[in-house]
């Protein structure tokens, strides 16, 4: 003899509602967990100002120094690496109240520009741009000049804010 049919129903209901309460509950924390970084702001560059040491690291009148701008760390959505090369940056105290900051992505294309000491002026070695002391492009095909950085001085150090601009512009947009 048979369950009663109204029986069998509420069952086969009542197994429907607690298997799919069941399946939810599991399966929205790993949805949670496969969406999550999405949502979250992805950092590629340092945004603190990076402290670049004592003022006096940098005399008056010395030709540019190089420094390296290297991020503790990196965090995107996904992971976190220590010790990031961001980019490099030419310091030179022109004054002992003025100090001229640049960036050493070329603007043109993003190579490494260097200082030429013999010339007295920076260098691009890929496309041959030049650059003045103060930035400003002489020759080659570089869009623009070399991008000046924010640079403050805090009690006797000083610090870099780091920004990467779009390349390959007349404009200096921060890419
Ligand atoms: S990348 Fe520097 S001149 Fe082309």
């Amino acid at each position: 003899m048979g369950e009663p049919p109204d029986r069998r129903g509420f069952l086969k209901v009542a197994t429907c509602c607690v298997g799919g309460g069941v399946a939810l509950a599991a399966g929205v924390p790993v949805v949670g967990l496969l969406v999550d970084p999405a949502g979250k702001q992805t950092v590629s560059s340092g945004k603190d100002p990076f402290d670049l040491g004592a003022l006096s690291r940098f005399a008056v009148g010395a030709p540019p120094t190089r420094v390296e701008i290297v991020a503790p760390v990196v965090k995107d959505a996904w992971t976190a690496a220590t010790n990031v090369v961001l980019g490099a940056a030419f310091i030179q105290r022109t004054t002992p109240d003025t100090i001229v900051a640049l960036s050493a992505v070329c603007p043109h294309l993003g190579c490494a520009v260097g200082f030429d000491a013999k010339a007295g002026n920076y260098l691009c070695p890929c496309h041959d741009s030049r650059f003045a002391l103060d930035g400003a492009k002489t020759t080659g095909p570089s869009e623009r000049g070399l991008d000046p950085l924010p640079v403050k001085v805090v009690g006797d150090r000083l610090e870099l804010t780091w920004v990467r601009y779009k390349l390959g512009q007349t404009s200096r947009e921060p890419a």
